[in-house]
């Protein structure tokens, strides 16, 4: 009696430290690091990735219907995050096992006319909810125990520049995960320049409210302003 009184408690202190210190990291602070096991060995994050863009995925479960989705599609667009120079890191809070029963599942199948798919990611093992924690990934009031479906966007200074968080019904948009890290990277380019609503590679961006002797001394020579008002610049880049 005594004993099962002790594991309940233990149990429920465990339960409730997974419950506490779920503080989301701030836009512009250090990306936490950590250690841990995944589907291509120990990482070590950020350091393993240098000075690359990095993308970490949390997810709230392996072999279930989103999140396989979300895997597959980032596994076929592996090609333009490499050309962006971005690494994946995707997480959950399941057994290292489990991910790689997942992963060869995964690349058997033929999804949405495509051909199998090879996944090169590290799908990490979070059994320990360090990470989950440092991130701030389990949302209690959605899971005590899994996380949430976030997205940190990490720049080559191990900043975190953006943040995104899906609900467990909603699958990730892959398309604009891209379009706002070409937006991030654009930014961290030239930190003068900001990119409007619905921006597309290509399209005009947006410069600072500055006078006209300032807006010349930017740096963009050849490059066309166009004054929506005074408080909107574009310009087209050359
Ligand atoms: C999914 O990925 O399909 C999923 C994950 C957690 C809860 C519900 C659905």
């Amino acid at each position: 009696m005594k004993t099962s009184i002790f594991f309940a408690l233990c149990i429920l202190f465990s339960m409730s430290s997974w419950s506490q210190d779920t503080k989301v990291p701030q836009i512009g602070s250090k990306a936490p690091s950590f250690t841990a096991l995944s589907t291509n060995g120990t990482i070590h994050f950020p350091k393993d990735y240098g000075r690359s863009w990095k993308i970490l995925f949390s997810h709230p479960k392996d072999f279930t219907p989103v999140c396989s989705s979300e895997i597959l599609e980032l596994a076929y667009d592996q090609k333009d995050f490499d050309e962006l120079n971005t690494k994946l890191v995707v997480m959950s809070t399941d057994v290292l096992s489990l991910h790689f029963s997942w992963k060869t599942a995964l690349e058997s199948l033929d999804y949405k006319g495509r051909p199998p798919v090879k996944i090169n990611f590290p799908i990490v093992a979070d059994t320990s909810y360090a990470i989950s924690r440092a991130y701030g990934m389990i949302h209690n009031s959605e899971s005590t125990t899994h996380n949430i479906r976030g997205v940190y966007f990490i720049d080559p200074d191990n900043r975190i520049r953006s943040i995104m968080f899906y609900p467990n019904e909603v699958g990730r948009n892959v398309e604009e995960i891209k379009r706002t890290l070409i937006a991030l990277q654009t930014n961290y380019a030239d930190n003068k320049i900001v990119t409007p609503a619905n921006w597309e590679k290509g399209d005009d961006v947006l410069i600072p409210v500055i006078s006209q002797v300032e807006r010349e001394n930017l740096n963009h020579p050849g490059s066309i302003y166009k004054e929506v008002a005074w408080f909107m610049v574009f310009m087209q880049k050359k």
